[in-house]
């Protein structure tokens, strides 16, 4: 019986608080001064309260109010002895029983957070200012600062948290999110962007109701791919392209993520956005800091389209883009074309082609390396990243010689991440492969494992393959950097028996170790983010990465909705968008090289296939399509996007315009990929355009004789409003391509 006391004693005692000493660290000192906190941009506003006691309320998100003053008298009644409004960081503890922002386990056991406003700084610099909030907890030196950075001009505000441990012991991070944020409406329509790889980024509207909505991704790698991190928030009413109050927002992680939705019972909307912290406790030490990675909102009054268009200035005006004010070139892309199966001359003849047609690059794809194990399928080779001397013997520089001979750049393809059981790296270095230390299988996927990124050892492999690979020519432009399998067991040899759960978020601050390495030798190189497809379209990646490849799927068909939807997050300048042969090889889909390239245009423009196969007449007109693109380029890269219909909308066409910033320059994309019925017409009514002004009409890519009566006539930009253009598209794959451009 005594032996049983003093166990119970002992229990007791470790999960007693231990009482603060003199010299311990405390909770920073609260200030519960009652005050607004207002996050501005152009045209928009997050607010922000702190209440009387010192919590820090998220009251509002929408159209900037100019004295928004009365929020603070809302402030004083509204949480007598309960909750309406969230906390601007929901913790775990106090009064709030709605997902929690923040769930920790402190150092003594403490399962509760409640975090106090303590002070705030506004940093300006140019287009930007950072407000940075500190909190703290009530009783414990445990803190958060929220970081929001507000991107004036494109009315987009970033924002994170960061979450520092002063207790005397280790903190365990359950809950880590980034942001949460709150809209009051009557009715909350949820637009997500997802599918499956080879149909990336479809759209599904759906109405939320009282509990909670998740959008998440428990992959790692190519984590986006079924889900994209990314929403659009129509309030209301359902998302209407010109109209509505709607939110939208994108999470900054390569890896996995949780964006929830939640409904609660006062009829508010809760988003919460952040790592997923399925399986993924995190042991934050005394002293260290967890930086949360960056959510990005937008809020609109004028519908989907504002909203897309704000986070594309962002994108390519605020650095989530790499480089994106660097021209793209155009290029031919091996794999479709040729597969494994080349040799120099081969290549050779391929790169005459692609200079022929007037590309600017040539890319070759998986199937250079691999000598004991020649990468001549996807059995075998990958981390054996030596040029294979069978199919290239004059190594990778001869074949990148050739391309700037010929006055085109070359680029190539790694996939440094993964590697075959059958190559000598993975016969060296077993214990880099996840799950390795588990004991169990290493499943495959396409007959590949996963090398562990949160091992350093790995880290620095993986920028030596990059580094290397560019050290084989001076004359490499391009790396498209493939992803082709996800996490399977996960563990890490690397990390130990209490750290083992840290590895999702090791893995990803490992490759963004490496992305910094690669950004800081090669500031230069053009990166393409490609994970079977679509599997690393979301902002995290591309902050370092110049262009993304959307998907697998080259069916023109197909891709006028994946870029349907993708053009909703993400802007042009990053959608890598190739023209491939027909019948097309995922979907045996048979359209017309035109449709092909009026839907490739609309992207960055590439080819990806055997320019032998093309007859003279294809090959005239691709020439002909890619001199047009040239000079559209820049009005398709970096000009506002006009969404004129859905194809997901009444009517089997699609549509969309650029329009030049000045309003000087457009070009129309019209697309049909379903028979309409004789006599009927795609009715556009163009958007973005200067009602008081005139603008030529002329149809690019022409292949018989112009479609429309409007050929070479000049309208004004309120007839083109209001009236528009009927275009006579009424046949499967039938598509025309114009550019308007301002006469006075
Ligand atoms: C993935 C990519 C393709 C191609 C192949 C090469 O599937 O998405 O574009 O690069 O790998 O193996």
């Amino acid at each position: 019986m005594k032996k049983l006391t003093s166990i119970i004693a002992a229990m007791v005692l470790t999960v007693a608080p231990a009482a603060a000493k003199k010299g311990d660290p405390k909770p920073l000192p609260a200030d519960p001064t009652p005050r607004i906190i207002e996050i501005e941009t152009a045209n928009t506003a997050m607010i922000l309260t702190v209440d009387k006691d010192g919590s820090l309320m998220f009251d509002y998100y929408g159209k900037k109010i100019d004295d928004p003053a009365p929020f603070l008298q809302k402030n004083s009644y509204r949480r007598v002895d309960f909750c309406t409004d969230p906390a601007a960081y929901i913790t775990q503890g106090g009064r709030e029983q709605r997902q929690a922002s923040l769930a920790v386990t402190h150092c003594d056991g403490d399962l509760n957070t409640q975090l106090r406003y303590v002070s705030h700084e506004v940093e300006k610099a140019g287009n930007r200012t950072v407000t940075t909030i500190q909190l703290s907890d009530a009783v414990k030196p445990f803190d958060v600062k929220l970081v929001y950075e507000a991107c004036t001009g494109q009315d987009v505000i970033v924002v994170h948290s960061e979450i520092t441990n002063r207790e005397n012991g280790d903190v365990r991070l359950r809950n880590y999110f980034s942001a949460n944020i709150s809209a009051q409406a009557d009715r909350y329509y949820l637009t997500q962007f997802g599918g499956a790889w080879a149909r990336e980024m479809g759209m599904q509207e759906s109405e939320l109701t009282r509990g909670i909505k998740t959008i998440s991704s428990q992959k790692q790698v190519r984590a986006v791919q079924l889900e994209n991190p990314s929403f659009m928030l129509s309030l209301d009413h359902p998302l209407d392209e010109n109209s509505g109050n709607v939110i939208a927002g994108a999470l900054a992680w390569t890896g996995n993520f949780d964006l929830s939705f939640e409904v609660d019972d006062f009829d508010i909307l809760i988003m919460r956005a952040g790592i997923n912290p399925y399986s993924a406790e995190y042991t934050l030490r005394t002293g260290e800091t967890m930086v949360t990675p960056d959510v990005i909102l937008t809020f609109s009054d004028s519908g989907a389209g504002e909203a897309s268009r704000n986070l594309h200035d962002w994108a390519r005006e605020c650095g989530g883009v790499y480089d994106a004010e660097e021209v793209c070139p155009t290029l031919l892309n091996s794999w479709e074309g040729a597969y494994f199966d080349f040799d120099t001359e081969l290549l050779k003849h391929m790169i005459d082609d692609t200079a022929d047609m007037g590309l600017e690059m040539f890319v070759l794809d998986d199937g250079w390396f691999g000598n004991e194990f020649p990468r001549n399928n996807t059995k075998q080779g990958l981390g054996d990243w030596q040029v294979n001397r069978a199919k290239l013997p004059g190594g990778i520089d001869e074949i990148a010689s050739y391309a700037v001979s010929k006055g085109l750049k070359f680029g190539i393809w790694i996939e440094p991440e993964m590697v075959s059981p059958r190559s000598e790296l993975a016969r060296k270095h077993p214990d880099w492969v996840v799950g390795y230390n588990t004991g169990r299988e290493l499943t495959t996927t396409r007959n590949q494992w996963l090398l562990d990124l949160s091992n350093p050892d790995v880290q620095d492999f993986v920028f030596e393959v990059f580094d290397n690979t560019m050290k084989m020519s001076p004359h490499i432009s391009y790396i498209k950097w493939d992803a082709n399998r996800h996490v399977e067991n996960a563990g890490s040899a690397h990390l130990d028996r209490e750290t083992q759960s840290m590895f999702w978020v090791k893995y990803t601050q490992g490759l963004y170790n490496v992305y910094k390495r690669i950004r800081e030798a090669y500031p230069d190189v053009i990166i393409q983010a490609c994970a079977s497809g679509g599997g690393r379209v979301e902002y995290g990646a591309l902050k370092y990465n110049d262009e993304a490849w959307t998907s697998d799927n080259t069916d023109a068909r197909s891709r006028i909705f994946i870029q349907y939807g993708t053009s909703h997050i993400y802007p042009s300048v990053v959608m890598g968008s190739h023209v491939s042969a027909v019948p097309n090889h995922q979907t045996e889909g048979i359209t017309p090289l035109k449709f092909r390239f009026d839907v490739a245009m609309s992207g960055r423009l590439g080819m990806e296939l055997q320019p032998k196969n093309l007859t003279d007449d294809e090959k005239a007109f691709a020439r002909k399509a890619i001199a047009t693109y040239k000079q559209l380029r820049p009005t398709i890269m970096y000009g506002d996007l006009y969404r004129l219909h859905s194809p997901y909308e009444k009517g089997n066409y699609a549509s969309l315009m650029y329009v030049e910033k000045d309003k000087s320059k457009a070009v129309l994309f019209a697309y049909c990929f379903e028979y309409r019925g004789r006599d009927t017409v795609c009715r556009l009514k163009l958007t973005g355009l200067d009602p008081g002004r005139k603008y030529r009409l002329t149809e690019v890519n022409v292949e018989k004789k112009p479609i429309f009566w409007g050929e070479g006539m000049t309208f004004s930009g309120e007839f083109l409003t209001n009236e528009g253009v009927n275009l006579p598209l009424t046949k499967r794959y039938s598509s025309a391509v114009f550019v308007l451009e301002a006469v006075e």
